[in-house]
């Protein structure tokens, strides 16, 4: 099988998940989180060699304080709970994102594990947190700016990006039913196969995974050019 190399996901529709089971959105987001252990195993098994998942994106700043709040609370919880499991099972962990204007503890705790973790290598599992793509760009402009780079190339845009060193995603995923990118990976994902489930992200398991990894190996990627 041609196995995937990247893989992306904008875990979507935990708040309409929990709404649904538990009337509760926060449920959504406290399962939604439970489930990344098991899409990171299965990710494993398809011998998938880069997971980056949109966890928190700049734009969420705008929801209920209540919700952000709880969102932050689990985050700590789960990357503190999950650390030595990641580090003993070979996993690399990376963060994506505006790290600098994130709280304090969570800050010291992302440091920590991307540190341990650095020379892991079964799978790279990027976090995409307090991540937008448009300011991911701006942040890019600004440093080739600064470093006074007249000579705008492709490859100078790439390496000032957050992603530098890390091959553009193969397949992008979105669970929840939406058909958009909400600010993810604009630049990264320009030459992506584009999957949109309807189940929201708590009920995503293995066997969408691979069906989607089964289309994908099915498709010829042409990246321009035309049929022999
Ligand atoms: C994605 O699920 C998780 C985050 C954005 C943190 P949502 O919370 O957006 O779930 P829906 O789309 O409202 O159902
Ligand atoms: C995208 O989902 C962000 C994450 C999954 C972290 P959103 O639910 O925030 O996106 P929109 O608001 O539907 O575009
Ligand atoms: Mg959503």
């Amino acid at each position: 099988m041609n196995s995937p190399f990247h893989v992306a996901i904008i875990m979507d529709g935990n708040g309409r998940w929990g709404l649904k089971e538990y009337n509760d959105r926060n449920k959504g987001h406290f399962y939604g989180l439970q489930n990344i252990d098991k899409v990171v195993k299965d990710c494993i098994k398809l011998n998938i060699k880069f997971l980056t998942l949109y966890t928190f994106s700049t734009e969420n700043w705008n929801r209920p304080k209540k919700e952000i709040d709880y969102l932050f609370f689990l985050f700590k919880f789960f990357y503190k709970k999950n650390f030595n499991k990641m580090f003993k099972n070979n996993i690399k962990i990376k963060f994506i994102g505006d790290l600098k204007n994130i709280p304090n503890d969570l800050k010291i705790i992302i440091h920590k594990i991307e540190k341990k973790t650095k020379n892991n290598n079964l799978i790279t599992v990027i976090f995409a947190f307090n991540y937008g793509s448009k300011s991911e760009l701006i942040n890019a402009f600004k440093k080739i700016s600064k470093n006074k780079k007249n000579n705008i190339t492709e490859e100078l845009i790439t390496n000032n990006l957050y992603t530098k060193n890390i091959p553009d995603p193969n397949i992008l995923i979105r669970t929840g039913g939406e058909k958009r990118l909400s600010n993810f990976l604009l630049w990264q994902l320009s030459y992506a196969e584009l999957f949109f489930v309807g189940k929201n992200w708590p009920d995503f398991n293995f066997f969408d995974l691979k069906k989607i990894i089964n289309s994908y190996s099915k498709i010829k990627r042409k990246f321009g050019t035309v049929d022999e």
